[in-house]
């Protein structure tokens, strides 16, 4: 499975902190908000992965990870020249995906919760059309808002409803088959002028392909649209860790615990931080891996 991340639009219910600098680059806790996503793909076992974003702000992410080979990934990068919707990714990203099947992660979602690798390799490698994942949320106008029957396929779907028919809201990240692309080819811009990815998953409901799979209670999925959601999802990383002692999206814990570099990899990675705390846990946790690098 391909991978790809947006991470582009204009951020505008964050100006000005994102006049000059991309939603998806600032920090949530102790490490850039993209972090949070790329982390998701490697946990579903994704090495091979797209960063879509804005011709300004690609070069910085492209300094941020460059080929990715550090974490055993192999990022590429393209540009989305204007915010033209969210299924425009699958055109932009076509050569990428090639004939394989992908999943599509929004730079600026964030999840957090114990079992989510065991769902993300079971809903990755049983991927049969489309899998969407629902969380309940009390203002679902706000998000493409879905239903699911008894047995999880996915019965209604709507994007922003005034009167949302439940309060599952489907999240940024979504498993395709290769048939997305087609879809996302035949595509007519909806009212606001957007390429939607709801009218994608739209489709795969139609033909009887799209499931829902419930994220649910003890299970976090913030929100980092406003700068008040932005320094909630902030708090609640940082709340976290510094209570456990443990770090969320570590992109390098992630790459070493899914076997995609070794611990004196790691090591090293670490060591180039060295000076913040992230970079020292690096190190301490490729140490504890080995017990003697
Ligand atoms: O976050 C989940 C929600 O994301 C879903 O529930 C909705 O169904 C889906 O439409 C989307 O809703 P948003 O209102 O959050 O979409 P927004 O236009 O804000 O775009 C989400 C992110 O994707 C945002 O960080 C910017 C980026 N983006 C968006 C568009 C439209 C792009 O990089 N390019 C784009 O063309």
């Amino acid at each position: 499975m391909k991978g790809i991340i947006l991470a582009g639009g204009t951020g505008s219910r964050l100006h000005p902190t994102t006049l000059a600098v991309s939603k998806q680059l600032l920090p949530v806790g102790d490490k850039p908000m993209i972090y949070y996503p790329l982390s998701v793909l490697m946990l579903a076992g994704v090495t091979d992965i797209l960063i879509i974003s804005t011709p300004h702000e690609l070069p910085r992410m492209r300094r941020l990870f460059g080929d990715g080979a550090q974490l055993g990934l192999r990022l590429a990068y393209a540009e989305q020249e204007k915010p033209r919707g969210i299924a425009e990714a699958f055109l932009i990203g076509a050569d990428h995906v090639g004939s394989d099947a992908v999943a599509l992660a929004l730079g600026d979602n964030i999840f957090h919760g114990s079992s989510f690798q065991g769902v993300l390799r079971k809903e990755a490698e049983e991927l049969d059309g489309c899998v969407l994942f629902g969380y309940p949320v009390k203002d679902p106008q706000r998000y493409g808002v879905g239903e699911a029957n008894a047995s999880g396929r996915l019965v209604s779907i709507e994007e922003k409803p005034v009167r949302p028919r439940s309060n599952r809201a489907i999240t940024g990240l979504y498993f395709y088959d290769n048939e997305v692309v087609d879809i996302a080819r035949r595509l007519r811009p909806s009212a606001r002028g957007e390429l939607e990815i709801t009218d994608i998953n739209r489709t795969y409901m139609e033909r009887g392909r799209a499931r829902l799979v419930d994220l649910g209670r003890g299970f976090a999925w913030l929100d980092t649209g406003t700068p008040e959601s932005l320094l909630q999802a902030s708090q609640y990383v940082s709340a976290l860790e510094e209570r456990q002692g443990i770090r969320i999206a570590c992109i390098e814990e992630v790459a070493l615990r899914m076997g995609f570099i070794n611990a004196q990899a790691c090591y090293e990675l670490g060591a180039r931080l060295s000076g913040s705390g992230y970079g020292q846990y690096v190190m301490a946790i490729a140490e504890e891996c080995t017990g003697r690098v």
